[in-house]
């Protein structure tokens, strides 16, 4: 695929290339900004406790305060109206409406909800939400095992229809689950997230669970709300490191494990053959019925794009030869990658609407002289929209894009350390200062509004 030099960016032409009605957004978390973890009785997420068990988390921080959100919505949507936003995508903290997951609901949970959607209104943004963005209530993990338990599905698509009934014609958009890959794979698989379990069996089965309850939300939703529905996927495309057959076969699985494991049941109501043979024993226990739960007509699909992955002989991840360098995280950047991505979704899935719900990069941000100078993002973000612009003029249907993040917030167990906001935000007093990369999305934005 050519694409247009990424070193040379003309910010103009670029947003001159989307479409007048394409939506510029930016996009947080409940976990990770709102802090008020144990006020107005919202209920304890596994996020809660996880952050509690001794090294768990990089800088032994938690989400106490976090951001600070809870008391300061009113200032961030302020940010965001003085971007020129678009549209926010956030999540509901389940535990914050329902805090122990089934039975009783909060209506001070509500009630916070209700005040930012109408603060988010009142500034002429559209609300894009998320329903599970990690933060389970932990007396699901504690009384019945959390996602292993296929109990916990009816307890989401309950959740999902009231979360619809009370807020469904305010809302843009309702997502399911955010990258169910992670909350399966690195919350029962890894260890690295919340419950913090390491078995392949069980982050096999908690991933079918998932998606049976985003089946079954979908539909417990479409008879509340008229709302476009659908479910975000993270992404990571997987290349070998040579072109030798070992190499090629350990790319070719990891992305039945990665990306088809989802968008096949979701899109075509199949599991990937390939991958399915290779877990083996370890794969999910699938009653009768489920696929087709799982298999529901969509509004749209959120993607989320950050990097790729490149496989060794050994089925080993190899860090890539970063020519574009790497972020923070240390995830190689390749936004050529990304564009190949989504022409590939467009031509092997014929997906519904597609949005990129988050794409950024973390950086070691710091206050210079009352700036922050982030070069490096602002060149990440525009090499990012010229590889999507590129995507759609080869037949990829994106109708929107959110920045991940917002606010500089909690980066699950990297701590506060990793910065991946358009805002930074000083720990020590929450005071905000957009970065330059801020200043520089809101001019690109108002050069696209421009030719509305
Ligand atoms: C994906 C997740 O949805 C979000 O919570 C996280 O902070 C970003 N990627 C960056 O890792």
């Amino acid at each position: 695929m050519n694409l247009p030099d990424l070193d040379r960016i003309d910010p103009a032409a670029l947003a001159q290339s989307f479409p007048p009605d394409f939506l510029w957004g930016v996009a947080t978390s409940a976990a990770q900004i709102e802090g008020a973890a144990f006020e107005d009785g919202k209920g304890a997420s596994i996020w809660d406790r996880f952050c509690r068990q001794p090294g768990r988390i990089n800088d032994a921080s938690n989400i106490d305060v976090a951001c600070d959100h809870y008391h300061r919505y009113r200032d961030d949507v302020a940010l965001m109206q003085g971007l020129g936003l678009d549209c926010y995508r956030f999540s509901f903290s389940w535990p914050r409406v329902q805090p122990l997951g089934q039975g009783a609901w909060n209506e001070a949970g509500f009630g916070f909800y209700d005040r930012l959607i109408d603060t988010l209104l009142e500034a002429g943004l559209q609300p894009h939400a998320t329903l599970y963005h990690w933060d389970l209530p932990q007396a699901l993990d504690e009384g019945l095992g959390g996602w292993l338990s296929r109990e916990v599905v009816a307890r989401f698509a309950d959740y999902a229809a009231e979360i619809a009934r009370r807020f469904g014609s305010r809302l843009a958009s309702i997502a399911t689950h955010n990258e169910p890959w992670c909350t399966a794979t690195l919350g029962y698989e890894t260890a690295q997230f919340a419950p913090g379990h390491q078995s392949r069996v069980e982050s096999l089965q908690v991933a079918h669970h998932l998606m049976l309850s985003h089946g079954d939300a979908v539909r417990a939703m479409r008879a509340e709300t008229a709302a476009r529905l659908g479910i975000v996927l993270n992404h990571t495309p997987s290349f070998p490191a040579t072109p030798a057959e070992a190499d090629r076969r350990a790319a070719r699985i990891d992305d039945g494990l990665n990306v088809r494991w989802y968008m096949d049941p979701i899109f075509r109501g199949v599991y990937p053959a390939d991958a399915f043979e290779y877990v083996g024993a370890d794969a999910p226990s699938v009653e009768a019925g489920d696929l087709e739960r799982i298999r529901q007509p969509l509004d749209f699909l959120g993607i989320n794009f950050y990097t790729r992955s490149l496989f060794g002989a050994d089925g080993k991840t190899v860090p890539g030869p970063g020519r574009r360098g790497f972020t923070d995280m240390g995830w190689e950047i390749v936004p050529e990658v990304f564009a190949q991505h989504l022409v590939r979704l467009a031509r092997e899935y014929s997906p519904p609407p597609m949005f990129i719900t988050e794409n950024g990069m973390a950086n070691a941000d710091r206050i210079i002289d009352g700036r922050v100078p982030d070069a490096e993002r602002i060149a990440y973000l525009s090499a990012h929209l010229q590889a999507l612009a590129t995507a759609m003029s080869l037949g990829a249907d994106v109708r929107g894009y959110f920045y991940w993040s917002l606010l500089d917030n909690f980066e699950w167990n990297s701590g506060y350390d990793k910065r991946f906001g358009l805002v930074h935000v000083d720990y020590a007093t929450l005071e905000r200062l957009p970065k330059d990369s801020a200043h520089w999305y809101r001019d690109f934005i108002a050069r696209h509004h421009a030719r509305r």
